[in-house]
């Protein structure tokens, strides 16, 4: 099998998933490569699996994102997921499919209701890394960064803050090839009072976590819902389920990401190898 491992020139520097996962194809004969996907000079005909990685640059540039995208027979995830997965407003499908969400107002303008809570967080719906998101404690200035959003020509998210991110942080479910591969702790990201922070880093806050039997349920109930909404023939090549916990101490969808998430394969036992021979059974 030939396989490509898809970056960006941005990016691939801060990929630590890469090394792992050229090693892990290396030792199961797969003919790996490292590649950009918008690399001109790429034959991406000639790769039996394309697999998006560290594309981390495709949120202002969705739609050459996801025109290369449909171009590339053998990608991974498939084209349906990545157009699916890349805008947020896909947790309303899940929500209306009994998933368990983060209470969500979409483009909230001034005046407009925001439930009885302390904090509040606004993001964009295609955003990632946690740009251009930022946690409030009035209302004004949550009406004030949604207004800015959708002056934009985007869309906004506003959820409450969900407090136990401070203290627990949230716990992120990695499966491939529709298997459970290991948990990740990964701490709270935004701070009281810094308002909209550009390049936050939560590399340093990762540590392995032993998921409960109530993150594992919900994360397959997400997994089963999405592969029936978008009449996947089979789970997605890998999934990143991203879960806090709610007041009550039950785990809340924060986000599914299908798309380029990265896998915290350092913090696991052969994460790497589980995802190949997953890409091996097809
Ligand atoms: N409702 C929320 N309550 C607490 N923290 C949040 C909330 N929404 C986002 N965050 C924080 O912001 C980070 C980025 O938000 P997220 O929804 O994961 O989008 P993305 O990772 O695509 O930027 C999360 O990892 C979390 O630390
Ligand atoms: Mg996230």
């Amino acid at each position: 099998m030939r396989a490509a491992f898809v970056t960006s020139q941005t990016y691939r520097p801060f990929d630590a998933d890469l090394p792992l996962l050229v090693d892990a194809a290396g030792t199961r004969g797969v003919d790996a490569d490292v590649v950009s996907w918008d690399d001109p000079d790429i034959d991406w005909i000639s790769y039996d699996a394309v697999v998006v990685r560290s594309c981390w640059d495709y949120v202002p540039r969705r739609d050459e994102f996801l025109a290369w995208a449909a171009s590339v027979p053998a990608i991974q995830n498939p084209y349906e997921i990545l157009r699916w997965n890349t805008d947020k407003t896909y947790l309303r499908q899940l929500a209306e499919h009994d998933v368990p969400v983060i209470e969500t107002r979409w483009d909230v303008a001034p005046g407009d209701d925001l439930g009885d809570h302390e904090e509040w967080v606004v993001k964009p719906t295609i955003s990632g890394g946690s740009k251009d998101t930022a946690r409030w404690g009035t209302a004004d200035e949550v009406w004030a960064h949604s207004a800015e959003l959708v002056a934009a020509g985007r869309h906004s998210m506003t959820q409450p803050y969900i407090a136990s991110v401070d203290d627990d942080g949230e716990t992120a479910m990695l499966f491939f090839g529709g298997e459970f591969s290991h948990a990740i702790r990964k701490g709270a990201l935004l701070a009281r009072g810094e308002g909209v922070v550009q390049d936050r880093d939560s590399r340093e806050s990762i540590t392995p976590r032993e998921s409960t039997a109530a993150q594992r349920e919900l994360s397959e109930h997400v997994l089963a819902t999405t592969t029936s909404l978008l009449g996947l023939e089979r789970p997605p090549l890998y999934a990143r389920i991203d879960l806090v916990a709610a007041p009550d101490g039950s785990p809340l969808l924060i986000e599914l990401e299908l798309t380029e998430p990265s896998l915290f394969l350092p913090h696991s036992e052969d994460g790497a190898g589980r995802l190949v021979d997953a890409l091996l059974r097809g």
